[in-house]
């Protein structure tokens, strides 16, 4: 079983396919945390928890008779705030007397099968009990009665687990939750970097890496959702830890809203790190009886480097995280009208993109913003979702029936969380926005965010989407997000839980999405925030796909898409090709190919040539859709490597076929270009599609492909598919 409790030792040891995870129920029922890695078969490590203490200021529990424990040096699960130890804490919970002193011990566990939901919060989750197994540790603060339910679910078969904190009050007192962390894991050593993703607009997840040091580290977000900036992921490897090599630790938050990433070099040699919700801007007010479930993060471990724990998020997102029919049914090709026309088109005018898209072989068109209220630019009607028939020239069924006339499937556009200033439904409740009273309101696109903490604000937007979405027949809605929260307040809430604002926000939002896709479990929902700036799990549990970045420009989109990939899987990428200046059609669809595909481009404007190239563009998505949406991701030649090429291939479960991508970014100096594959079966052999030359898999990652002879100039690129003989 992969959960094992040793009674006499009291040892819990958590192991899967590739990794272990233990920690211990030490003296006075402190949790321990002993050790996270590669799998060992031993659960007798009890004197990891000696961490060479011996300085006399470090505060000790007198009633522990070993001088070699100590709260300030000893690595903990659960590490509470104020008593003894100095790092980051995983909770503090202020208490009737004012003092945030909390102090965490273990009460009792139990160990079952299968994994449990979050209420309210999306999360991992198992087909079939067999998949996983649940430890649950209740911990108890002793002085205040305030008890914490640690959640530790261990995916076997992917070297994953997910770990989740639910905080219960069960004393007759108030009391009042600073800070909750989801998960705690104190290294025993420090020689580790540690990569994120960080960006902005048109810049989204660009791969960042840097030593761990004694200043302490991270990355959060404050904007209210999990932003452009930083993504709610982390890695901790080794120095060496490469593609290939080396252990990597990932960590992926299942939330949309603030959170923070941190980790520091204690100093006693341990590395400590934490996630969770960001405790700036948050707190929460647990009346007597109440419990507060803190969202989950998703903890991967690699002992070959950082593909491998890339592919094990991948599959286990597309397995566990992706929910409904579409997980894992073939998408829909689109082509979006946003990049071409803006919000100045017609029903006409969109009718031209579908009957060209008809011609050829994209099955569906997407109306994006502009269809509703008054909105000709984006200053205005937001929250009206009244469709404006005059600029579709009837009512929305009878132009949808003009598109699947043609034979194309309809999406729309909608951005449920805003309003506009200039809007009926902002003069008629300008205070349903977030905001604080006496502060003017920081306007951004000329929109407010609203207040979907509150359910009469939820429910308002809510029925208006429904009346379209069950009036017509639309089989996608793109979801969008475009500004973040600023004067973070509610008009709902007493000024003694105003900072609970942000979260209940996140949850007001995943109510709504989750009335969605119960209502519309057959509508394809794609998010999407001003580009990729709410690309995280939590959004994927309801989304299986998001769009990755406004900036479509293809050789710009290469260290978006690869930094995207590091945890999140190619099915997921919103990827479209577009009228961008750089790079020619063919380079474009290869690159675009890496996501879900699509096109955002007038395709009245092509030239007989282009709309050959687009056929054949879409003959190759049919075809190579099983190898990409399915396979496994190998990133060749990385971006933040090298400035010339980028290169990638998939490779079918099965190693029965691959399909490998090479970029030209900037004309290489040295022409001499040998590509050595990855995740082939050595002792098959693969036929070349395009040549019918066959290599082994050996020749194909030892020596590699000689390919001089490909394009390599700016902006080429190539495809090659193996099938296995
Ligand atoms: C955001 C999205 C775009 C488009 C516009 C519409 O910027 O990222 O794709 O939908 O909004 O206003």
């Amino acid at each position: 079983m992969p959960v094992f409790f040793d009674e006499e030792k009291k040892i819990f040891k958590l192991d899967t396919a590739g990794s272990s995870y233990i920690f211990e129920i030490y003296e006075q029922g402190y949790l321990v945390h002993l050790y996270y890695g590669a799998k060992i078969p031993d659960s007798n490590v009890t004197s990891f928890v000696d961490r060479g203490f011996f300085a006399s200021e470090c505060p000790v529990n007198i009633n522990i008779d070993n001088p070699r424990f100590s709260p300030d040096v000893s690595p903990f699960e659960f590490p509470g705030e104020g008593s003894g130890d100095f790092r980051s804490s995983a909770i503090a919970v202020r208490n009737e007397e004012g003092n945030n002193v909390t102090d965490m011990r273990y009460v009792s566990h139990k160990i079952y099968p299968g994994k449990p939901a979050i209420e309210g919060l999306p999360a991992l989750f198992v087909n079939d009990e067999s998949e996983a197994q649940t430890l649950e540790v209740l911990v108890r603060d002793s002085v205040t009665g305030v008890e914490a339910v640690l959640f530790y679910t261990v995916f076997e078969k992917y070297s994953a687990m997910t770990r989740s904190v639910k905080v219960i009050n069960p004393t007759a007192k108030t009391v009042r939750i600073e800070r909750i962390m989801s998960c705690c894991v104190d290294f025993a050593t420090h020689d580790y970097d540690m990569i994120t993703l960080y960006g902005k607009w048109l810049k989204e997840r660009s791969l960042e890496r840097a030593p761990l040091t004694h200043i302490k580290q991270g990355v959060a977000s404050k904007r209210g959702s999990s932003s452009h900036h930083h993504n709610p992921f982390a890695a901790i490897v080794d120095h060496d830890c490469n593609e290939d090599y080396g252990s990597a630790y990932g960590f992926n938050f299942v939330y949309s809203g603030n959170f923070v990433f941190e980790a520091e070099i204690d100093p006693f040699a341990g590395t400590r790190a934490v996630m969770g919700i960001n405790p700036e801007g948050f707190e929460w007010t647990l009346e007597s009886g109440e419990s507060f479930s803190a969202p989950e993060v998703v903890m991967v471990y690699s002992d070959a480097g950082l593909g491998k724990m890339s592919r094990t998020f991948h599959r286990l997102y597309t397995d566990n995280l992706i929910r409904g029919k579409w997980a894992h049914i073939k998408r829909p090709l689109l082509i979006n009208n946003w990049e071409a026309t803006g919000m100045d088109f017609t029903g006409d005018k969109l009718v031209t993109f579908a009957e060209r898209a008809k011609e050829l072989g994209i099955d569906m068109l997407v109306m994006d913003d502009g269809w509703f209220g008054r909105r000709d630019d984006d200053t205005s009607s937001l929250g009206d979702w009244i469709v404006n028939e005059e600029k579709l020239g009837g009512p929305l069924n009878k132009f949808i029936e003009r598109i699947n006339a043609l034979g194309i499937k309809f999406g729309i556009w909608f951005e449920p969380e805003m309003v506009s200033r200039d809007s009926d439904l902002y003069r008629a409740h300008p205070d349903w926005c977030i905001h604080v009273p006496r502060r003017e309101k920081s306007i951004a696109r000329m929109q407010y965010v609203l207040d979907f903490g509150r359910k009469e604000v939820r429910d308002y937007i809510y029925s208006l989407m429904y009346g379209i979405l069950s009036a017509n027949k639309i089989d996608y809605v793109k979801w969008d997000f475009n500004r973040y929260l600023s004067e973070a307040g509610s008009a709902g809430l007493p000024a003694d839980r105003q900072k609970e604002t942000f979260h209940r926000f996140v949850l007001g939002t995943y109510d709504i999405l989750n009335r969605l896709t119960t209502d519309f479990p057959d509508i394809l929902l794609e998010g999407c925030a001003s580009g990729g700036g709410r690309f995280d799990p939590g959004m994927l549990y309801y989304s299986p796909q998001i769009w990755c970045s406004d900036d479509t420009d293809p050789i710009e989109r290469l260290s978006i898409q690869f930094g995207t990939s590091l945890c999140y899987p190619a099915s997921a990428m919103g990827a479209h090709v577009s009228a961008s200046r750089r790079a020619c059609l063919e380079t474009k669809g290869n690159i675009a190919l890496w996501g879900t595909f699509g096109y955002e481009l007038d395709p009245n404007t092509f030239t007989e040539e282009d709309r050959e190239t687009v056929k054949l563009q879409v003959n190759e998505y049919h075809k190579y859709y099983d190898v990409i949406h399915s396979g496994d991701l190998y990133r060749l030649i990385t971006p933040d490597k090298n400035d010339f090429r980028a290169a990638w291939m998939f490779v079918s479960r099965n190693k029965e076929a691959a399909l490998v991508t090479s970029v030209v970014m900037r004309t290489p100096e040295d022409r001499a270009f040998f590509l050595k594959l990855k995740g082939l079966d050595p002792d098959k052999y693969y036929v070349e599609d395009e040549s019918g030359e066959a290599y082994s898999g050996a020749l194909l990652m030892n020596a590699g492909l000689c390919l001089n002879n490909y394009g390599n100039a700016d902006g080429d690129s190539f495809k090659i598919y193996l099938r296995a003989l």
